[in-house]
């Protein structure tokens, strides 16, 4: 694999939100809502939601929010979307935008972020690149298999991913 690639992160803004959407249309066997979309730029937050650049052009996207755990007063931060353009992958970028909101979360644990307690995502039970991505960079279990998740593509089965932060 080449060498490691150091991306600067951008903010995503309404001015430059459709390049999330080509970006995911080209990572993402599914399409995200508008809902999603416009929660990203609602945010305004670029700890959460980011562009990596790399010599000036976007390459990837992490998309996270903080959202309740059901049933308690604690909360987890939910990975939406992570990408990488494919011709930039196994160059260390998904591992930066994974860790820049692992970073965000340790700077904020005891301030903003003090009743977050987990770090979570959804992932196809087919993406097995995604799967050891999360397992062998970020130590994430598997948690629950949730059947049916996606409507339009098969297998529409995920599991649920997580690792707790505290
Ligand atoms: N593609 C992917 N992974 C590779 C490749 C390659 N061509 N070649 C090697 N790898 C291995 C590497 O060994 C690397 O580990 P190493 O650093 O120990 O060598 C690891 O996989 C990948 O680490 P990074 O380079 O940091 O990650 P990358 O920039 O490739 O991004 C990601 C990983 C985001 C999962 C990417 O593969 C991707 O965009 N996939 C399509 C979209 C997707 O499945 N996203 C996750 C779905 S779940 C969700 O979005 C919540």
């Amino acid at each position: 694999m080449g060498k490691q690639l150091e991306v600067e992160f951008g903010q995503i803004t309404d001015d430059n939100i459709e390049q999330l959407r080509q970006v995911n249309l080209a990572c993402f066997p599914v399409q995200y809502q508008e809902t999603y979309y416009k929660n990203v730029v609602k945010g305004k937050n670029e700890d959460l939601c980011k562009f990596a650049y790399w010599n000036g052009y976007i390459v990837g996207a992490a998309c996270s929010r903080v959202e309740n755990v059901e049933g308690s007063d604690r909360k987890r931060l939910y990975i939406m979307t992570l990408c990488v353009l494919a011709a930039y992958r196994g160059r260390g970028i998904g591992t930066q935008l994974i860790q820049s909101i692992l970073d965000h979360y340790e700077a904020e644990k005891d301030a903003a972020l003090s009743k977050v307690d987990e770090i979570a995502l959804h992932v196809q039970i087919s993406n097995e690149d995604a799967m050891n991505f999360y397992k062998t960079k970020f130590g994430f279990e598997k948690g629950e298999l949730v059947e049916n998740y996606y409507r339009r593509i098969d297998p529409p089965h995920c599991y649920l991913l997580y690792k707790k932060l505290r």
